[in-house]
């Protein structure tokens, strides 16, 4: 039998179901072969360049803005606060196909799992259900390991890792916050913190790596080269935030997001260079300091984004804004009458991306500015090519989706020994009289009492679990209290614990006395408690009054006692420090802390950390080490001339600080020469000797002066450090080379490099040499 076309009443139908078949397949080959080259934005064999135009002349306005936008996860969740991490698709389906949203943030510590399918269903609607499928970029606070996952490994807080004086523990700690953070799409992380903790009423000094600036570079590019290196677990990369420029922590009255008022030299010499180490590194991206510098918000300020960061700094990544900060510019700052007029001046500025966070009136008024032609499209163009380029180069193009490999990894013992290690070497003990530390493990009654005695959170600080840090029952068996950690450590002991003494004539008050009288060791767990950001702007710095108290009535007892500082910030405590036995400053080392703090009390682990800030003695007197001479503020010409003395101020600890159960001599400081011309460099040593009986690590640390200079020259400025671990007896020489170029050049009022012919100093340990710089009659290079 044969079909008749022509006859047969279904011909016409047969026909057009050919037809439609032809078109569908034509249609099919279309988007399997040819939208690739059709669509050069989404085809990997055209060049970044050409991939982002054609993307870029493919969008709306509307789509342009959306990318510039980033919102809070409570605009997508379900239930609409952060601890919610479960997504409400209607809700997110709106927003990225209606309002073209390009990033979102935040959460808390949830499973690894939830956090997989919360991010993999936001992107899949990002990519599959919108116009143009642009991926999302999800940004997140890990600011000390993944702190907001549950299960993860949890760093020291930066401080702790400044007193480390060691790049590779900053490194790990972007590594593993990559390797346990990564597999879930937490592609944008908002770390390092790049600012100096130089005021310490600054309630965010403890995410800082300290107030040196040199010390801050180092740390801040390790970190950024761990976060940011690319690992087999995912196939796309993490990018780093540096945060928050710029001149954010030193506000004149120590509160945040107040006033600071900073010369523009201050600024070059103190505040940039941490900023430019992580950019020359190769740093994603950039968030804005919330605060006022000089009378203009950051946020508005086209002298520091655009000529600074943009034109001097050479930055061409992302710029975003910190926290609703556009609409601070009109009801916190008041620089601006209105939203359009905040957001006119923020974009004029230079911000790429707004972190909105939950609204979308940035998105309108953004639009209207266009709209009446405020703003151009071109200056849209530029924020929108640069946040393209963000998603392209990490890979979210080709690579949307979080990739969930390694994900039993999370929180590995072998992550947990690293944070370990960071915490071992971060403990620093500032005073051991007679040898108090450490204890014998034969100790037959030890109490331990103080705040943060059965604390876990106390350890971790804010930014852990949650913002300000979770409730004590969030936090994992794995990470110890003290209390338990030193149980552990000293099995064979009695440990009682208190975490105060109570009233006089209580009965908590008699249970505290009891057990002083039964102890033969106080351990005093004093310092702060969790607090994030203005949450912890306190007025007075010196340690609260009941813990002081409770230190002093403790002293009276007789018995050693050994104060443990957690606290993210050095409160004063001069009252007590004579009385005191021991004192170990362990900040907040997270959650292998405990066992830290205890092992060093033990003495399975002899302390090597430093301090990296200066230590106050009053509460209204702080000045960082490498101060201006006139700042210690001594007529003494006898000590002003002294070589050795002439950095003399008034602190409880100096910056650099730090003993050991051992002894390190510094000897035979020799320099290559004596004097040097511009383009020489000078060789210097020195011998290390390990004097006392145990093997120990020494951080060294060298510090040069420059002795006269026509803008004030700090006193010293540390240029260089390495641990060095030594056998009892043994020594060892270390070196460095001094380049007059890189290390005794500052900058003048513009940023740009001035070198001056006269004396400088270096020294390390306790010895000091001079040499001279010739520049044969020469001013400035
Ligand atoms: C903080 C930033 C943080 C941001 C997002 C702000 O309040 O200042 O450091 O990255 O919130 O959570």
């Amino acid at each position: 039998m044969q079909y008749d076309f022509s006859s047969t009443p279904s011909s016409d139908l047969f026909d057009k179901i050919l037809l439609i078949t032809f078109i569908l397949g034509f249609i099919f080959i279309l988007s399997t072969k040819i939208p690739l080259s059709a669509q050069p934005y989404k085809d990997p064999s055209f060049s970044l360049d050409d991939r982002i135009e054609d993307l870029i002349s493919r969008m709306t306005l509307e789509e342009k803005v959306g990318q510039m936008t980033q919102l809070d996860i409570t605009m997508v969740n379900n239930m609409g606060d952060q601890s919610d991490v479960s997504l409400d698709s209607e809700k997110a389906r709106t927003l990225l196909q209606e309002h073209h949203i390009g990033s979102f943030l935040n959460g808390e510590a949830v499973p690894a799992q939830q956090w997989l399918e919360y991010i993999t269903e936001l992107q899949r609607i990002a990519v599959e259900e919108t116009r143009l499928g642009i991926p999302i970029i999800y940004g997140i606070d890990h600011m000390h390991g993944a702190s907001y996952l549950s299960r993860s490994t949890i760093f020291p807080h930066n401080i702790n890792i400044g007193a480390t004086f060691n790049t590779d523990n900053a490194r790990q700690n972007g590594k593993i916050t990559a390797l346990e953070a990564g597999p879930l799409g937490h592609v944008w992380n908002f770390a390092p913190v790049l600012d100096l903790g130089r005021n310490p009423y600054w309630p965010r000094v403890y995410e800082t790596y300290g107030e040196d600036p040199y010390l801050a570079s180092e740390l801040g590019v390790a970190y950024v080269n761990g976060l940011q290196a690319k690992y087999e677990q995912f196939p796309y990369q993490i990018a780093a935030t540096g945060k928050h420029f710029l001149g954010y922590s030193v506000p004149r009255s120590g509160w945040d997001r107040t006033p600071v008022d900073l010369s523009m030299q201050t600024i070059h010499e103190f505040h940039k260079p941490s900023f430019q180490a992580a950019l020359d590194a190769g740093m994603k991206t950039i968030m804005l300091n919330s605060g006022e510098v000089n009378g203009i918000p950051v946020h508005a300020s086209k002298e520091l984004l655009t000529d600074l960061l943009r034109k001097k700094m050479g930055f061409d990544g992302v710029i975003l804004t910190d926290w609703a900060d556009i609409q601070k510019l009109y009801d916190y700052h008041r620089t601006a009458r209105d939203y359009d007029e905040a957001t006119f001046q923020a974009i004029d500025a230079g911000v790429d991306m707004s972190m909105t966070p939950d609204s979308l009136n940035f998105n309108e008024s953004l639009i209207k500015l266009v709209q009446n032609g405020n703003i151009t499209e071109n200056r849209i163009n530029e924020s929108v090519r640069r946040i393209l380029k963000l998603k392209y180069e990490l890979g979210l193009f080709e690579h949307p989706y979080p990739s969930g490999e390694g994900i039993e990894n999370i929180g590995s013992s072998t992550h947990k020994a690293i944070a370990l290690r960071s915490a071992q070497e971060s403990m620093v003990l500032l005073k051991n009289k007679d040898n108090t530390l450490p204890l014998s493990k034969d100790i037959k009654n030890i109490l331990v009492v103080g705040p943060s005695a059965n604390s876990k959170r106390n350890l971790s600080g804010g930014w852990t679990l949650a913002w300000q840090g979770g409730s004590e029952e969030q936090y994992p068996e794995s990470a110890k209290t003290i209390t338990e950690a030193i149980q552990d450590q000293f099995p064979s002991s009695e440990v009682t614990s208190l975490d105060s003494m109570g009233e006089p004539g209580t009965r908590t008050r008699s249970d505290f006395d009891k057990a002083a009288n039964e102890a033969d060791v106080f351990i005093v767990a004093a310092g702060e408690e969790p607090y994030t950001e203005f949450v912890g702007n306190i007025t007075d710095l010196e340690l609260p009054k009941e813990q002081l108290d409770l230190i002093k009535t403790v002293n009276t007892f007789g018995k050693p006692t050994i104060l443990v500082l957690i606290e993210g910030r050095p409160r004063v405590i001069s009252e007590i420090v004579d009385d005191t036995d021991a004192i170990i400053w362990a900040g907040l080392p997270g959650f292998e802390g405990a066992k830290a703090i205890a092992d060093v009390i033990s003495g399975d682990v002899n302390p090597s950390g430093k301090l990296p800030f200066s230590y106050p003695q009053y509460v209204g007197y702080f000045v960082p080490y490498n101060h201006k001479p006139s700042a210690s503020y001594h007529f003494d010409s006898e000590v002003a001339n002294n070589i050795e003395q002439d950095d003399e101020t008034i602190v409880e600890w100096e910056f650099g600080h730090g003993l050991s159960y051992t002894e390190f001599s510094y000897d035979n400081l020799t320099l290559s020469k004596a004097k040097i011309s511009e383009n020489e460099s000078i060789e210097v040593q020195v011998t290390i000797k390990n004097t006392g009986r145990r093997t120990g690590t020494e951080a060294v640390l060298w510090f040069v002066s420059d002795e006269v200079g026509k803008i004030s020259r700090p006193v010293k400025e540390l240029i260089h450090f390495e641990r060095v671990e030594l056998k009892p007896g043994a020594s060892r020489k270390v070196s460095l080379s001094i380049d007059p170029k890189e290390d005794l050049t500052y900058p003048d009022f513009d940023g740009n490099p001035v070198l001056e012919e006269g004396y400088f100093k270096i020294r390390v340990g306790d010895k000091v040499k001079r040499f001279y710089l010739d520049l044969a009659g020469k001013k400035q290079s």
